[in-house]
């Protein structure tokens, strides 16, 4: 159908719409298939056949789907389509790592395909539009939903944002095999006060405009379909109904043209922020402030948008206007052309899930995810394969911890392959592992007798610890971001055997670690919560036959007591001196993390040298090119991550000590060389200025090259932006 016609048909059925049609195609219900929120009931079929309702969320399934799109399309006036939606952050079927453990991956082509395969999953089992990607820089590991995002730094964000919005959008919404996406949470959520989750937001407008804003912008310029504002304000104005944020700056300078949905009973909790007395005030508040949907707001604009146009308190244009964004969503969608078309039959279905090569996938996205924290004596890979292994810890045969929160509903529990299972098929002779069962936080005298005989009679021991899906994610904040006391006993029974320990960390973000535990334990690995492919894709770190490439997107903490702790800091007047009583530095613990962001081992040994600039003096227009040589001193072929970074030494507002401006891999064979090139144009040095708008000053900028965030391992040289 032409565009033409498609507006009018919009046009036309919103002159046909009743004021009770239109605030129901603002309402978005729950199937109720998985919750993730607070409780409530299903959405009902009369409700749909009345146009109370224009869009579900946690339901899905082709026959699902079918059945209750049935009841819009054929028994409801108007006959307007619904479209469904699902949080699928790393999977349907075939699951990923999380996000936080794919962004450590520093690999966009990545980050694509596997958002790619998660909309095909997507689209042939009803999901119109997926809640996904989740965009919060967090730079806090005490608030849970660091499981869900892209890691501390806004650059990485935003390459993050681009990939994924590509990966689930591809060619187009109309297109077969493709989901909407929703960038989310619009902003600064992860920097909630205290780590604690949904606590008050309150930051500086700049802190605002340079970190937590651009993953969004950059997910706006890839063609995001939809925004989700945070449940948080910002400086006490909730995001929900941040006109200032939403309206001027996301639509009216960001030109973004989609629809916004709430978070889930965000509108009706304005009511609890303190800034709306009742169901009208929320309604009109957030609606303009420019947010469209009402995810599961006890029907607070159901109820409260005719309240709030009989009291002036909203205009019909405005109604009108999100039930116009509304409609062309769906019109992309192609829901109006074909309503059933992401209801795919069972052969698809099947045809999807069974390609291999998904698998594969998330087998190379869980080992592309793991960190190499350290490796004492090369103890990985592990090389003589008739070492007798142990495999001890509560999270050695934990397959809750591989999958979606959502992938809970029993069609599809149970899929991932534990680390047990996987490391018992590399080696053979693996001995049985101590679980105590998925309980994390109990381990009895039994059950650590038993892991002090296997660990006495073991010349390796693999030790599993961390935590479950269930200590992290939304609500899943922790005060004491570490391991539970019963693990740290347990490891320090094993460690005391003296043999060598290899610790895999299961965790949804960086752990407070306890230094004893670093100092004995022969190698660190970082495995988040890897996925489907858990297993074989651990056994492939352990055995060698994946050369890790992870690099952390967060760094560690080395205690809670320096949250929040991140590389991109403002500088301060008393910059930390040892011998130096009064600088800026504590008393008791050091200033840095115990691992810095971009920190991460391989099994090779890298070296970079050579680092030089195409010019010295480069003018707004133009680019540098940046070069330096990496050579393999082997042993194994490998993939090394060099991280660019700037600083500006002299500007008229403080600058960040280090600001990231690109990241590339170079794969090397032992013993050869390679040149790396990165291209700065001269306004990748521009700042925010006072009017937090993009800003040119001309100056020296220190040009840096690591493997990490640590300034004393970098390469550096400087250039001259001149105006
Ligand atoms: C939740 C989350 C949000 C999710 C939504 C729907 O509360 O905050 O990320 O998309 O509800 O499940």
């Amino acid at each position: 159908m032409a565009q033409s016609d498609e507006n009018a048909r919009i046009e036309h059925l919103i002159d046909e719409m009743t004021l009770e049609e239109k605030v129901g195609q603002l309402t978005m219900l729950s199937g109720e298939l998985v919750q993730t929120g607070p409780a409530s009931a299903p959405v009902t079929s009369e409700a749909i056949r009345k146009g109370r309702v224009g869009s579900l969320l946690n339901l899905w399934g082709s026959e699902r789907v079918r059945d209750v799109q049935r009841h819009a399309v054929e028994g409801s006036r108007l006959k307007i389509p619904l479209f469904f939606c699902l949080d699928v952050l790393y999977g349907l079927r075939t699951f990923f790592p999380i996000p936080f453990g794919e962004s450590c991956a520093f690999d966009a082509p990545l980050w694509e395909k596997t958002a790619r395969v998660a909309a095909q999953e997507c689209a042939v089992e009803g999901i119109d539009l997926n809640f996904s990607p989740m965009l919060d820089v967090a730079r806090d590991p005490r608030w849970g939903r660091t499981v869900e995002g892209p890691g501390e730094d806004a650059f990485l964000a935003g390459r993050f944002a681009e990939a994924k919005v590509r990966g689930f959008q591809a060619w187009g919404l109309s297109a077969q095999g493709v989901v909407a996406a929703t960038a989310k949470h619009l902003a600064a959520y992860g920097a909630v006060q205290a780590g604690r989750e949904y606590a008050p937001v309150d930051m500086s407008a700049r802190q605002l405009h340079e970190v937590y804003l651009p993953p969004f912008r950059a997910a706006v310029r890839a063609g995001v379909a939809a925004i989700m504002p945070a449940f948080t304000d910002f400086n006490g104005v909730p995001m929900t109904a941040n006109a200032a944020i939403l309206r001027d700056i996301v639509r009216r300078d960001w030109g973004f043209s989609g629809v916004m949905i709430s978070d889930y009973s965000a509108v009706a909790e304005l009511i609890a922020h303190g800034i709306a007395a009742d169901k009208a005030e929320a309604a009109a508040l957030a609606l303009n402030a420019g947010v469209d949907i009402d995810m599961m707001g006890h029907d607070t604009y159901y109820d409260g948008l005719p309240i709030a146009l009989e009291k002036g308190l909203v205009k019909l244009e405005t109604i009108d206007a999100a039930v116009r964004r509304v409609l062309e969503l769906k019109t992309k969608l192609g829901l109006f052309e074909d309503p059933y078309r992401r209801c795919g039959t069972p052969s698809a279905i099947a045809a999807t899930a069974a390609q291999g090569k998904r698998k594969d996938l998330a087998r190379e996205a869980a080992c592309r995810s793991f960190v190499l924290l350290k490796n004492k004596g090369d103890v990985l890979p592990l090389r003589d394969v008739q070492t007798s292994l142990a495999v001890i810890g509560p999270l050695a045969d934990a397959k809750g911890e591989a999958r979606e929160p959502v992938a809970a509903h029993e069609s599809v529990a149970g899929t991932a392959i534990p680390v047990l299972d996987g490391l018992r098929k590399a080696h053979p002779n693996a001995k049985v592992a101590f679980t105590p069962g998925s309980d994390v936080v109990k381990i009895n005298a039994t059950q650590r007798a038993a892991a002090r005989e296997l660990a006495r009679s073991s010349d390796v021991i693999v030790l599993c610890l961390g935590e479950t899906m269930a200590m992290s994610g939304e609500a899943g904040s922790r005060g004491n971001p570490g391991l539970p006391a019963a693990q740290c006993e347990l490891a320090r029974m094993v460690l005391a055997q003296k043999k060598r320990v290899v610790i895999l960390l299961f965790s949804g973000r960086p752990l407070v670690l306890p230094d004893w535990l670093v100092e004995k334990a022969y190698a660190l690995v970082a495995a988040w919560f890897p996925g489907s492919e858990a297993g074989p894709a651990l056994a492939d770190l352990l055995t060698g036959r994946f050369n890790p490439v992870g690099r952390l997107s967060m760094c560690w903490p080395m205690d809670v007591g320096q949250i929040p702790i991140f590389f991109g800091a403002r500088p301060t007047g008393r910059p930390a001196a040892a011998n130096d009583h009064y600088t800026s530095k504590y008393l008791d613990m050091p200033n840095e993390p115990r691992f810095p962001f971009g920190y991460g081992l391989s099994y090779s040994r890298f070296e970079l040298s050579g680092l030089r600039v195409d010019r010295a003096q480069v003018r707004a227009g133009e680019t540098v090119t940046i070069s330096v040589d990496v050579v393999n001193h082997g042993p194994l072929a490998g993939q090394e991550t060099v991280l660019l970074f700037i600083r500006d030494q002299v500007s008229s507002i403080t600058r960040p000590v280090l600001e990231l401006k690109d990241f590339q891999k170079i794969a090397l064979a032992a013993a050869q060389r390679g040149t790396m090139r990165f291209d700065l144009a001269a306004e990748d040095l521009s700042f925010l200025g006072p009017d937090l708008a993009p800003k040119l000053e001309a100056g020296m900028f220190d040009v840096l090259i690591g493997q990490s965030a640590d300034r004393s391992k970098m390469l550096s040289t400087e250039i001259e932006l001149i105006l």
